[in-house]
């Protein structure tokens, strides 16, 4: 897609050239090897962190880049069009833990956690959900107690993006489950503290590079300067962080789409069928009308969801409607994209069988395609009938 129609400034611009450049170069050389290892690309989050890429939206006041998040948006797709695994490191630690604390840290959180983060030597996750817990995210029960200035903490969380190799989390626990959404509290917390550890850490089918694990918290004393906001405000900190989170999502499915787009149309103009070339079929070119198409809306989604949230507008119905999208497409273009490869789709010898892995997670973290729904449908239906 012609970023030309976005009217980016010439610094956008050069950042999204830049981090094309970088990603292309240092990262997707490396996607097949992570994704059949399973490694944490250790090198390329430290790279990533030297380009200041580890706290784009953070204000250059606590070592961050400063930049928007339609930057943020363009540069998720860039990343992830080269490695999904790299590209959900740097999503959950952008959105999901520095997000919070940009938004909710006073100036002194900020200077201890958030700038070390924004340098790229802290990573971040971000811990809601539970074993029992993920879609009905206000029916978590890991609790926190005060006692004097501290926070007692106990539970365990699950499906943490980061969570083997993180040193800060952004922790949601409840004074009272009888409380409901009303009694959660959003805390730093130092993943070097006594009493944390990380659980069983998940085999997926896909982002097999990014580390996905258990955390849990048994007897966790948390400074209660370490909360983000007051007491009963962590649902609302969870709630409106995922919001951001899923514009991260959705470029993170529009990078396996391009991704694997551009990797079926280079196999489409390489292998001949019938003495021509596949793309001359129009049963093949019918493919990527639609698949092209599909991607473009999804971009479009989520740039408006992007500029809405840099102009401080509310932006929930938007991002969802991202996200849902995005990840959807996603699905549908990795699996033309496994269907124009043919045989070769399937073998791991040509990368669309990794993007059709990869791309799978979109449509299930940070909300399912179901939530997306219910958060796009009752925002739509509180609307005025015009
Ligand atoms: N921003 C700010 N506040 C919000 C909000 C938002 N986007 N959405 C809801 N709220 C507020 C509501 O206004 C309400 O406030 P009041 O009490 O003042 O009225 C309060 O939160 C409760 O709202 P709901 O009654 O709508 O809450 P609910 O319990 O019905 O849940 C839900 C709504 C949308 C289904 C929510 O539970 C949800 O989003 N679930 C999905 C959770 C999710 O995405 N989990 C992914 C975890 S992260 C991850 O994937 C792991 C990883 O590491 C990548």
């Amino acid at each position: 897609m012609d970023l030309g129609i976005l009217e980016l400034t010439e610094e956008q611009n050069m950042i999204v050239e830049q981090v094309r450049t970088f990603a292309q170069k240092e990262i997707a050389p490396k996607a097949a090897e992570i994704d059949q290892t399973g490694r944490f690309p250790k090198e390329l989050v430290q790279a990533m962190g030297a380009m200041g890429l580890m706290g784009l939206c953070v204000d250059t006041e606590y070592d961050g880049a400063g930049l928007d998040y339609l930057t943020y948006a363009l540069v998720g797709e860039e990343i992830n069009a080269a490695c999904a695994s790299t590209g959900v490191i740097f999503s959950a630690h952008n959105s999901l833990a520095c997000g919070p604390i940009k938004k909710w840290g006073n100036d002194e959180q900020k200077k201890k956690w958030l700038a070390p983060m924004a340098r790229g030597e802290k990573i971040g996750a971000f811990a809601l959900s539970e074993p029992g817990s993920g879609s009905d995210a206000g029916a978590l029960i890991c609790t926190c107690k005060k006692e004097g200035d501290h926070y007692i903490i106990n539970g365990t969380k699950n499906w943490i993006t980061n969570g083997p190799e993180s040193d800060v989390v952004i922790l949601l626990a409840t004074m009272s489950t009888e409380l409901k959404h009303k009694g959660v509290c959003a805390f730093i917390v130092d993943k070097n503290t006594p009493g944390l550890s990380v659980g069983k850490v998940e085999h997926k089918l896909g982002i097999r590079g990014s580390g996905t694990s258990q955390l849990i918290f048994e007897n966790v004393k948390v400074p209660a300067s370490q909360m983000l906001g007051k007491e009963g405000d962590g649902f609302k900190i969870a709630m409106a962080t995922l919001d951001g989170g899923r514009i991260g999502i959705a470029a993170q499915a529009i990078g396996i789409g391009r991704a694997a787009l551009d990797a079926a149309k280079k196999f489409a103009h390489e292998r001949e069928t019938f003495g021509k070339p596949i793309a001359k079929h129009q049963g093949i070119q019918f493919m990527f009308a639609d698949m092209a198409t599909k991607l473009d809306a999804a971009r479009l989604l989520n740039y408006r969801a992007a500029r809405m949230q840099d102009r401080g507008m509310k932006f929930t119905k938007e991002a969802a409607m991202a996200k849902l999208f995005a990840s959807e497409a996603a699905n549908f273009i990795c699996d033309k994209g496994l269907q124009i490869h043919g045989g070769y789709g399937y073998v791991n010898e040509y990368s669309a069988e990794r993007h059709y892995r990869d791309q799978r997670i979109t449509e299930i973290y940070e909300g399912t395609s179901e939530i997306q729904r219910i958060v796009i449908a009752s925002a739509e239906l509180a609307e005025h009938v015009r």
